[in-house]
């Protein structure tokens, strides 16, 4: 029987290392739920990078058994590998260019190679266990080759790429030297997802000015098949968040989290450190709330998680740096002995905890400069179980689509984001309560199974009109 492999750079696994061993928790990111009904059945398997080095043959045989039975395999990345494919090409090629800072990206033919030598590594992997007609689902950019790669071997095979960054203009991939073997990679799927309808178009565009293909409702007539490009956007696993907000556990979390804060409005900022989410520009506004608004203070506090991330990066490190410094800023010009402006926390938060934060906070406010999807202001909706909360959201964030009873605001325009933060903390529980129960109810519609469910059906249907065709 014919099985489905899910292939992304990372595993969903975080890895620990304890006493001269290393030991694997799977991960509970929205994305591993949802595709765990796949990878989790039958023959099935994820395969990726366990997000380590690892050279001992010893301790790889090791972790290629234990990750056998989380129905996952490994690909070892060398250090060269994570240098140049990982943080060179992907995160200083790829990543700030499909998101609009072109001012961040290298152009180095030494970590292109490596792009194209560990997509190579990537497909290897899979051709050891796939077999003709398998359905290969490859995520996100760090594998924009790997369609390709595949078709060339498994000419039959079912292979989709879904996309979880933005897909920018035209006139930021012709930047990219290398953009044509990039599309011809992608367009080695049948089936081409992305999170909105402008990423879409934009591929669609670059495609065929760059390629010469031209398409026909979203349907790319390549030389012997058809291709279908479609928005597909990912939901969360919205039950999962309403019930731990609900859950005793939680609720004694945010009484003690609340402690002394009683009296104060929380807003709530999550993010992975990265430029891409606009960090320093939102300390900003909230400094200025501060300065314009005398009346606020001791009244209203950020509560702001900045989850490390690609820190070996040299924009990512000037970025810390930068937080830290506004930070450090603010909350020694503002503070009182009761009160501190700024909550500044640099690591990551276990699920009940982060749902505690969500519960317990009144503003969340997500302003990426440019954002695929974000994740986070779904997941702050759907923990308001009593239906009270404002969720200020960038335009520039996929979800912004979705969500258009959040408060949405230009991140470049600080006053517009003063203004939003100012009138959320003035906002009727009547008109909250109308806001976010109107997005709950197309977040629990649109979850992450149903996302699931929704692109596994189209591959089948792209199949099919395939076949109908030939
Ligand atoms: N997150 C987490 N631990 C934390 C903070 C955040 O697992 O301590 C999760 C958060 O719940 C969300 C994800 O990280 O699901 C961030 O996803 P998003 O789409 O917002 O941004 P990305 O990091 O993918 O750019
Ligand atoms: C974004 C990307 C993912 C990536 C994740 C964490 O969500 O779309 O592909 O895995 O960030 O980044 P990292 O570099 O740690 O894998």
């Amino acid at each position: 029987m014919a099985k489905t492999i899910i292939v992304s750079n990372r595993l969903p696994i975080s890895l620990r290392h304890r006493n001269g061993r290393f030991e694997f928790k799977p991960s509970a990111g929205g994305l591993a739920t949802g595709l765990g009904s796949i990878y989790k059945t039958g023959e099935n398997i994820w395969i990726g990078w366990p997000g380590n080095t690892v050279d001992d043959p010893e301790q790889r045989a090791e972790i290629i058994l234990e990750l056998h039975e989380l129905k996952m395999a490994p690909v070892f990345l060398s250090k060269e590998d994570v240098e140049q494919f990982y943080e060179g090409f992907s995160n200083e090629c790829l990543w700030p260019a499909f998101h609009y800072f072109t001012q961040y990206m290298i152009y180095n033919p030494e970590h292109w190679e490596a792009y194209v030598r560990v997509n190579q590594k990537f497909c290897e992997a899979i051709l050891k266990r796939a077999d003709p007609d398998d359905t290969i689902w490859v995520h996100d950019y760090q594998l924009l080759l790997l369609p390709q790669m595949l078709r060339e071997v498994l000419p039959n095979a079912t292979i989709a790429f879904f996309q979880h960054i933005p897909f920018p203009s035209y006139e930021i991939l012709r930047m990219i030297p290398w953009r044509k073997q990039l599309l011809e990679g992608v367009c080695g799927a049948d089936l081409i997802g992305f999170h909105t309808y402008d990423d879409m178009r934009h591929f669609l565009s670059a495609v065929n000015r760059i390629t010469g293909l031209s398409n026909e409702s979203g349907y790319l007539q390549a030389e012997n098949r058809i291709i279908n490009v479609d928005s597909f956007p990912m939901g969360i696993d919205y039950d999962k968040f309403a019930k731990q907000a609900k859950s005793r556990k939680t609720q004694n979390i945010v009484k003690e989290f609340k402690g002394q804060m009683i009296d104060q409005k929380l807003i709530i900022t999550i993010d992975r450190l990265d430029y891409s989410k606009g960090i320093p520009q939102r300390l900003q506004a909230f400094n200025q709330l501060l300065k314009d608004h005398k009346e606020l203070h001791g009244k209203v506090s950020m509560i702001m998680i900045v989850v490390p991330s690609r820190d070996k990066v040299q924009s990512y490190k000037e970025l810390k740096e930068e937080i830290d410094l506004l930070v450090g800023r603010m909350n020694s010009d503002y503070s009182t002995l009761n009160w501190v402006p700024v909550h500044y926390f640099y690591r990551s938060f276990p699920f009940e905890e982060l749902s505690a934060f969500y519960s317990m906070s009144d503003i969340a406010l997500v302003t990426p400069l440019r954002d695929g999807m974000n994740l986070v202001c779904k997941e702050f909706v759907a923990s308001k179980t009593d239906q009270s909360g404002v969720l200020i959201l960038s335009e520039m964030a996929g979800a912004s689509k979705e969500l258009q009873d959040a408060v949405l605001v230009n991140p470049n325009d600080q006053q517009g984001v003063v203004d939003a933060i100012y009138e959320a903390l003035q906002m009727k529980p009547a008109e909250q309560k109308a806001r976010i129960s109107s997005m709950q109810e197309s977040l629990k519609k649109y979850d992450i199974f149903q996302w699931v469910k929704v692109f596994m059906d189209r591959i089948e249907h792209v199949k099919e009109k395939q076949e109908e065709l030939t």
